[in-house]
């Protein structure tokens, strides 16, 4: 029996641009309930990938909501051109915002848009504990932002699991998830797992969307 509380986003970052249409057919056919849009700024985080004009595109092409992770400096400045390009669930970095977090919760809310907070591996909970009520989702690092292809970082259980204790919406994890590591996070208490290498490069990936569904 499958497990309806976790949610899967794949990863987009993994997939092949060349034939991203064909890519996101696949994986939503498969049941994903998300699309995770990795945004990177060459300053928040070493690396550079897409930005409001590739969002658009993408949801020109796919029906499931755009979870777009935003890892950039200053991303306040740029909250209405995601939420134009037709983000659904837009998360900023709590490292990123600073003192302005708050208001910038505040702005993606007014945008009609999910709030959305994540975390570095070293950034504690203590750090949005206050703000927990303004955020529909804690993603949780489970690598150091920037690339795909990492390896996991167990040592990112007791956070997800000191969350959870305090907090009843959706955690997602997001950094070397597979079958192993993902139920490793849900069973300490995540319900949304991203994975880009554990689908996209996988010779089965429905399979690999199917089987991260079904953990519990
Ligand atoms: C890393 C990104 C991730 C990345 C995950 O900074 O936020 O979403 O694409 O890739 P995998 O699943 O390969 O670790
Ligand atoms: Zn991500």
């Amino acid at each position: 029996m499958m497990n309806q509380k976790i949610k899967v986003s794949p990863s987009l970052l993994s997939a092949d641009f060349g034939r991203l249409a064909q890519e996101i057919r696949v994986v939503e056919d498969a049941g994903c309930d998300y699309l995770h849009v990795d945004v990177m700024d060459g300053h928040f985080v070493p690396n550079i990938t897409v930005g409001p004009f590739i969002v658009k595109a993408i949801k020109g092409v796919s029906r499931v909501p755009l979870d777009v992770h935003l890892m950039i400096d200053a991303p306040w400045k740029y909250l209405e051109d995601f939420a134009k390009a037709g983000s659904d669930i837009i998360t900023v970095h709590a490292e990123a915002c600073g003192a302005r977090l708050a208001e910038t919760l505040d702005q993606i809310q007014a945008l009609g848009k999910r709030r959305g907070v994540s975390l570095k591996p070293g950034t504690p909970i203590s750090d949005i504990k206050t703000l927990l009520a303004k955020i529909d989702m804690v993603l949780i690092m489970t690598v150091e932002p920037g690339f795909g292809g990492q390896s996991f970082m167990p040592e990112m259980m007791p956070k997800i699991a000191e969350l959870r204790k305090i907090y009843d919406k959706d955690i997602e994890v997001d950094g070397g998830i597979t079958p192993q590591t993902g139920t490793l996070a849900v069973r300490n208490g995540a319900n949304v797992l991203v994975a880009g290498t554990a689908v996209f490069r996988q010779t089965d990936v429905p399979k690999a969307v199917r089987d991260l569904k079904e953990l519990s």
